[in-house]
């Protein structure tokens, strides 16, 4: 064998020992035990708070909200798609029944034109509806930017809220 196909091979023997090498110090401890991923990862997830109290829970309270939401385009939205993770202010306000809330458990109330354009702006990638075939799984696209913008009274700029009710759009 020539001498520089020699120390081709070697160096690639050599590159293949130390990353075989660095994989055992690097890999952590549980990989593997139970299929080709980390089993600690269960145990860390099932450990994780719970954040979300579910649509059930929030209708407890707010049956007159989920009543009203139902009937209307926003129905298939869950409660905290909207007013985020609320398993806490949930608990709060059953234990302390009559109590007012902290501020630190009130849910956010997104009535900004931008929180509604998370779901409603137009986007060249989100699918059209065609000939208003509604199966709540498509959503009517209008441009933020210029629908119903400003008040031609007020000359100022419109929440989507002034005109559309968020829980019965
Ligand atoms: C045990 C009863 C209870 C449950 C369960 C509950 N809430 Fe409330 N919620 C209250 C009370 C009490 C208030 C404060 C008084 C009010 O504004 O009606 C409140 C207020 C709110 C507000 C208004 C906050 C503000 O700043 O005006 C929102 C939004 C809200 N809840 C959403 C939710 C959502 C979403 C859920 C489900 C995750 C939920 N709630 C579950 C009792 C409850
Ligand atoms: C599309 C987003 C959206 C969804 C879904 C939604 N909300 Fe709201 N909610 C809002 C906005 C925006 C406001 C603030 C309205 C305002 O400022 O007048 C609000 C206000 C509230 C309030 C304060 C009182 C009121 O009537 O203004 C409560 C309580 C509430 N929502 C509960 C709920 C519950 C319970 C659900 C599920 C059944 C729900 N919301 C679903 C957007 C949403
Ligand atoms: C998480 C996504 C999401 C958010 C956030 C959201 N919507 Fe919707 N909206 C939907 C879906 C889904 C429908 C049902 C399909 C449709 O009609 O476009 C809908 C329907 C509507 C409609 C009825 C459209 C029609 O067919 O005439 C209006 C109006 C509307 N939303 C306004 C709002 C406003 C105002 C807000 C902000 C407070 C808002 N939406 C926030 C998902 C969302
Ligand atoms: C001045 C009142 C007003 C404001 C403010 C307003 N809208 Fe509308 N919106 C309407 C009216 C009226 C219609 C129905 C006629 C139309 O299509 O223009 C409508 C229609 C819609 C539709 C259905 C469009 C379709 O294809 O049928 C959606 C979605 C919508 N609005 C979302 C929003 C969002 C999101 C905002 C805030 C960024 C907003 N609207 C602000 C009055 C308003």
């Amino acid at each position: 064998m020539p001498l520089h196909i020699k120390r081709l091979v070697f160096t690639f023997v050599g590159l293949l020992v130390f990353f075989i090498i660095l994989q055992q110090i690097l890999k952590p401890h549980s990989f593997g035990v139970q299929g080709h991923f980390r089993e600690d990862a269960i145990k860390e997830n099932t450990q994780r708070a719970l954040q979300y109290a579910g649509k059930a829970n929030c209708t407890k309270c707010h049956d007159s909200i989920h009543a009203e939401k139902k009937e209307g385009y926003h129905s298939t939205l869950n409660c905290e798609v909207c007013h985020g993770p609320g398993l806490k202010h949930a608990q709060y306000a059953q234990m302390f029944e009559g109590k007012e809330l902290p501020d630190s458990l009130t849910l956010i109330k997104p009535n900004e034109r931008k929180d509604c354009a998370i779901c409603h702006q137009r986007n060249a990638a989100r699918i059209k509806i065609l000939f208003d075939t509604i199966d709540n799984t498509m959503i009517h696209q209008i441009d933020a930017m210029e629908h119903n913008l400003i008040s031609k009274k007020t000359k100022k700029e419109r929440r989507c809220i002034d005109c559309h009710n968020p829980h019965q759009p």
